[in-house]
């Protein structure tokens, strides 16, 4: 096993200079850093097996196949999903919560169907069903959030009414911080004839995963949120609806016959992944599995909750401070959003910025959230396998004199 405390060593980015300070990067949860070996996975699949998959007979092409379907299979045991053909390459997160929208909805939901949605959801998990409901004339509702963004299952339960066909939330808000019950909502949502699609992109890499003790009917995530590369994700599909939802795209690689007057499928996953798959991506997705399980998910939790309970303190502590979300760590992801009195989100970044410190100012793509908090923009503070106590120490000392210069105190 990787000792996590000195992992920050397997992370090139880290020999980084700016402005003649050492890179604090504290942006993980909008692309997390690679490791060499992901890095590496890139060159060597190009540099030696690179070929198309599933079509050839030669050597490279039975190569390059192995090692997307071997990816195929990291990805359905670090899921725990029952069979790799649950899990369907995608470009990422949003293109999987996009599919879900579109294939699902539109083969499953009819006019006055309704959708459970948070309002703190990211647009990716928020704008396709938006969209999906104008044209199939489908309802959105809103659970209610408590104050700290947490949901109180005893009030969201009246909410499945027969009309809720399908619950699309987050498994980790990406500013609230806030971890969902996603096993209770798909208990409840199943007990009323509903499925769940959740939208894991802030939560893998960073909690374990297991779709099954979840009860997920549909799980979207990108690689590059999990040290893996970008362009490239995995959308999980409980086998039991394969049959009900068509094919997202048509065209090579996805049929079993094809004549002038009809066509027909192949099963999944090859149903769902028509044309020329990201195979490199795929393939340093796998690795990026490899690299989280050399590190052990118990150390990744508790490195996180440590990380994030200290952030929470030290950032606590600073005058005219605003925290967003749950106070306790251990109810959160690796994440903290705030504002601070009186100063815009981007004057005070470009300050951080100023100090080699990376983090996301604005509004995190959930403009109905920042809307219902009456907030323009927050910073958000996010964190990742390598990042350590001096990296919040550096935040809160750059905080300080972002307060100073802006404030002119
Ligand atoms: C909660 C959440 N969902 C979805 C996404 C979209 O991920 P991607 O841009 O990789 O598709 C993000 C990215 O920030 C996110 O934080």
């Amino acid at each position: 096993m990787k000792d996590i405390n000195t992992v920050k060593n397997d992370f090139p980015i880290f020999k980084r200079i700016y402005n003649g300070k050492p890179l604090v990067y504290l942006d993980t949860a909008a692309t997390s850093q690679k490791p060499y070996s992901v890095i590496d996975s890139q060159t060597e699949y190009y540099s030696l097996h690179n070929a198309n998959v599933h079509r050839g007979v030669h050597f490279l092409s039975d190569e390059s196949t192995d090692l997307y379907e071997q990816a195929r299979i990291k990805v359905q045991k670090f899921l725990n999903a029952e069979s790799s053909t649950e899990v369907i390459f995608t470009k990422g997160a949003t293109e999987g919560l996009n599919r879900v929208a579109m294939s699902y909805a539109v083969s499953a939901l009819k006019e006055g169907d309704s959708i459970l949605l948070l309002d703190s959801e990211h647009h990716s998990n928020f704008v396709p069903w938006q969209e999906i409901a104008n044209i199939l004339k489908l309802k959105l509702i809103f659970l209610p959030l408590e104050l700290d963004g947490s949901l109180d299952l005893k009030k969201v339960e009246k909410y499945f009414t027969p009309g809720v066909k399908i619950i699309s939330l987050a498994h980790v808000s990406n500013v609230l911080g806030n971890i969902y019950p996603i096993k209770q909502l798909a208990k409840l949502a199943h007990s009323r004839g509903a499925v769940i699609s959740v939208d894991g992109a802030q939560a893998v890499g960073h909690i374990p995963v297991d779709v099954v003790s979840l009860g997920c009917d549909f799980y979207s995530f990108s690689a590059h949120k999990m040290y893996g590369p970008m362009g490239v994700g995995a959308l999980y599909i409980k086998k039991s609806l394969h049959d009900l939802i068509p094919p997202f795209e048509f065209g090579g690689g996805m049929i079993r016959t094809v004549s002038l007057n009809s066509s027909t499928w192949a099963p999944s996953p090859e149903k769902y992944e028509a044309g020329t798959p990201n195979v490199a991506g795929a393939y340093g997705l796998g690795i990026a599995v490899d690299f989280i399980n050399s590190i052990g998910m118990d150390s990744i939790v508790s490195h996180g909750e440590e990380i994030t309970g200290y952030a929470i303190d030290r950032l606590s502590s600073i005058d005219g401070m605003f925290i967003y979300g749950p106070k306790v760590a251990a109810e959160r992801g690796a994440l903290v959003s705030f504002s601070l009195e009186g100063l815009h989100s981007h004057d005070v970044a470009a300050v951080l910025n100023a100090e080699g410190i990376a983090v996301r100012s604005g509004q995190h793509c959930t403009m109905p959230l920042h809307d219902k908090l009456q907030v323009n923009s927050t910073i958000r503070a996010s964190f990742g396998i390598y990042t350590t106590k001096e990296d919040i120490d550096a935040l809160c000392d750059a905080i300080l004199k972002a307060i100073k210069l802006l404030r002119g105190a």
